[in-house]
Order: C-alpha cells, then structure tokens, then sequence
C-alpha cells in the first residue's frame, strides 16, 4: 500500500490517494475543489494534480471518500465523478442529519433531498468495504460534527480527518452545528485510541504550528502519549473544558457558507437558475 498527500495551502487540507502499486487499486479522500470566493471561480489546481497523478500510476479510482462534511473548503467529488464515472463517491450514514440541519439553515428548496442520496455509498459505523485489493473499515468518530468518520486502511494507516491533528495542534473544533466535544472525546478515546499503537496516523488539516514545516502523519502511540489537547491519560471534563474555551476563540471558516452548501450535496453546485447562473447564500445576522 502506498500513500500520496497533496496539501492545499489555503485551507491547510491534506488530501490522500491510497493506492496498490500491483494492483493498481486506489481511493482517495477528502480531495479539495480550489474556489476563489471573492470571483466565484472554480479553479480545478489539485483536480489535475490528482488526474496527472492517477494517469502516471495507472491507477483504478474506485472510491471518494469524505471523513465529513468540510466547512473550511469545497470537496471536489463532483469533477473528480465527471472524469472517473465508476468511483463511487462515500460518506458515513449520519450525513442524513448534516443535510437536514443545513436545509433549514440555509432555507433550501423543498426539492433538496436530505436522505444522503447525493452520494453513492452512505457507510455505517465500523463497516468494512473493499476498493480491489484494499481494505477499508469506516471508524465512526463523531464529535467535530456528527458524520465524521476515519477510515483505517489495511489495518495499517488510520485517516481522521478533523477528529485527531497532529500531536503539537491537537483535535478539531467541536462548535459546527451538530458538533459536540464530549463526542469527541468518546470517540477518539474508545476507537481511535484502542487501535494497535503503530497504527500510522494521517490527519485532516496541518495548520503548522509555530511556523513549522508540513507534517501529516503520526502514530497511534504518539498522539496517546503527546497530543496536545488529548493525550489517553486526560479526563473528559478537562477536554471539554479546553475545547469550549479555545472554540469560543475561532473565527467562522473564510469558506464555511460555499463548502456547507456545496459538501452536503456531494459537491455539487446549488441547480442553475433560470438565467443558467447557480448562486451560493449566506445567511446574514443583522442587527
Ligand atoms: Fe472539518
């Protein structure tokens, strides 16, 4: 099994292809739609690393597969479906709930579906799949919002998204509609922390703390003895304690209201209206 990261450097994402050198097999997770909010351009920079990248491997793409639904950026599920018809695109199950909250929130049409259909394949929790000759099991680890999941790969490599950062930055923020600190600490307490100790870890986001290089991937062991805002040995009242405080400290994401509106749907762009344009809201808080 081999893993290759891209990072998008404005929203601090990490992306993932997992692939079989022999077999060719792959998947990728979490891949980023680059957006220019300010023109509302599509720029599709990481879309053609990604098709360059497949093209030079031979790879097999059978599955896109997002931890959750981002607020801090556009997945780019939707183009990658255009140019890969039979990956199936993937989500866990509780994305029913996501859409509901958002639907309201953002007064969507009645027409907007909210039992998961956007996506090919809604994954229940501890579900294990295949994509060829690569074994995936889908890790329910709720709490930066209610769908979250990680994927473990071979029993090798654990994916989780905004659950679990690098030791020295910590865990996501738990403020998002749905989102919920003492979640998070079950879960990365009860399922990520009762993996093997040499499960190897690759996270969501690098923020690059103190100015330091790229860094993505740690151990289970690691992130039990050093995280900075949940090593195994702390209490579920001190996290949540921490997780309150420094999320009342955070700004909204630059892209939370296009990546919400766009995510839930798998991302796919609200319907054009009747002058062929398609328009992102956002809900405004007057005064
Ligand atoms: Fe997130």
């Amino acid at each position: 099994m081999k893993i290759q990261h891209f990072f998008d450097e404005v929203t601090n994402t990490l992306t993932y292809v997992i692939y079989d050198e022999k077999s060719k097999d792959a998947v990728v997770i979490d891949p980023v739609l680059n957006f220019n909010y300010a023109s509302g351009e599509v720029e599709i920079h990481q879309v053609k690393s990604l098709l360059e990248f497949f093209q030079m491997h031979h790879l097999i793409l059978h599955f896109i597969l997002e931890t959750h639904v981002h607020a801090d950026h556009l997945t780019s599920a939707a183009y990658l479906k255009k140019e890969f018809p039979l990956a199936k695109t993937a989500i866990g199950k509780r994305i029913t709930e996501v859409q509901k909250t958002f639907k309201s929130i953002f007064n969507l049409p009645k027409t907007f579906a909210t039992d998961g259909r956007q996506f090919d394949k809604l994954l229940d929790d501890d579900e294990i799949f295949h994509a060829g000759s690569l074994k995936i099991q889908a890790i329910q680890t709720a709490g930066h919002t209610p769908c979250c999941l990680s994927y473990l790969i071979n029993d090798q490599a654990v994916f989780t998204g905004d659950a679990l950062f690098m030791p020295d930055y910590g865990t996501g923020r738990c403020d998002f509609p749905g989102g919920d600190a003492a979640h998070l600490y079950r879960s990365i307490q009860d399922q990520l922390y009762r993996l093997p100790e040499n499960t190897k870890v690759y996270v969501g986001h690098d923020y690059l703390p103190g100015g330091r290089s790229l860094l993505f991937q740690s151990t289970i062991e690691e992130e039990k003895a050093n995280n900075v805002h949940l090593p195994a040995k702390s209490s579920e009242t001190e996290f949540v304690a921490m997780r309150q405080t420094r999320d009342k400290t955070l700004a909204a994401p630059k892209l939370l209201y296009p990546s919400l509106q766009v995510n839930i749907a798998a991302g796919n762009f609200p319907d054009p209206e009747d002058n062929g344009l398609s328009y992102l809201k956002v809900p405004l808080k007057l005064s």
